[in-house]
């Protein structure tokens, strides 16, 4: 897979979702699930995506001991997803028993990638609550190294980290980022944000957009806009 616009597909439904994406016609983009609608709908959501020919990133962000995330990540596989994550956090052993799960009988998996810290915990957080004592931009970078350590394809991460982590990790480690912006469009509760052509030039693998598509007008020239800017 080379690079590519992911739709964070934010939705409470699987109706919400297929109106939606029914907007876009015979194209058939890449979309991110998330915890909500996968709860909401289960596993058929992601298999009506699949028949339909879309890419799925599954965003469930797995965390608890080795041997559960092994088979859990065995179950997520069968689904044929093509991207899921889990928590750096749950250390290397549980990110590479996650992996191990993920290989199909036919030898193939998904991509695995890792959060490393979420944008919500901020340096008093990481302090106070995770007890971790280091600056957060190093705890990221440390983080990314364990998942790249446990065999894991990349991170997700800021585009404002993207350099920085394909200087550490190398150039094929990937680097998966949301908060993407238009320059001419609010930034809403995004905090860190870059446009797609910015997140080109940071080498960001593939971008995660989620309201400046899902809440368009037109949804298609939005998405249209995000591939022409971050692929050309
Ligand atoms: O609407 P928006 O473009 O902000 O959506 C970004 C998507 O990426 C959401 O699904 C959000 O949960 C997800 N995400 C994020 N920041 C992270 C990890 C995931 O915005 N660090």
């Amino acid at each position: 897979m080379g690079k590519d616009v992911i739709i964070a597909c934010d939705f409470a439904s699987a109706e919400d979702t297929f109106a939606f994406l029914d907007r876009f016609g015979e194209r058939r983009p890449f979309v991110k699930i998330g915890m909500e609608l996968f709860y909401a709908e289960g596993p058929d959501i992601v298999r009506e995506l699949k028949a339909r020919g879309h890419k799925v990133f599954l965003d469930l962000k797995l965390h608890d001991i080795p041997n559960t995330v092994k088979k859990a990540m065995n179950v997520l596989s069968r689904l044929d997803v093509d991207i899921c994550n889990l928590h750096a956090g749950g250390t290397k052993a549980m990110m590479k028993a996650g992996l191990e799960g993920l290989v199909r009988e036919d030898g193939t998996r998904p991509l695995l990638i890792a959060v490393t810290q979420l944008t919500s915990t901020n340096q008093e957080a990481l302090e106070n609550d995770l007890l971790i004592k280091r600056p957060i931009e190093e705890v990221v970078m440390e983080y990314a190294k364990n998942a790249k350590d446990a065999g894991l394809d990349g991170v997700v991460c800021s585009p404002l980290e993207a350099e920085a982590v394909h200087d550490v990790c190398g150039k094929s480690f990937l680097t998966v980022t949301p908060g993407i912006r238009f320059a001419d469009a609010a930034a809403d509760d995004q905090k860190r944000i870059m446009t797609p052509a910015d997140a080109k030039k940071a080498g960001s693998d593939y971008i995660v957009v989620g309201r400046p598509v899902t809440a368009a007008k037109d949804p298609l020239a939005a998405y249209e806009r995000c591939l022409l800017d971050f692929i050309g």
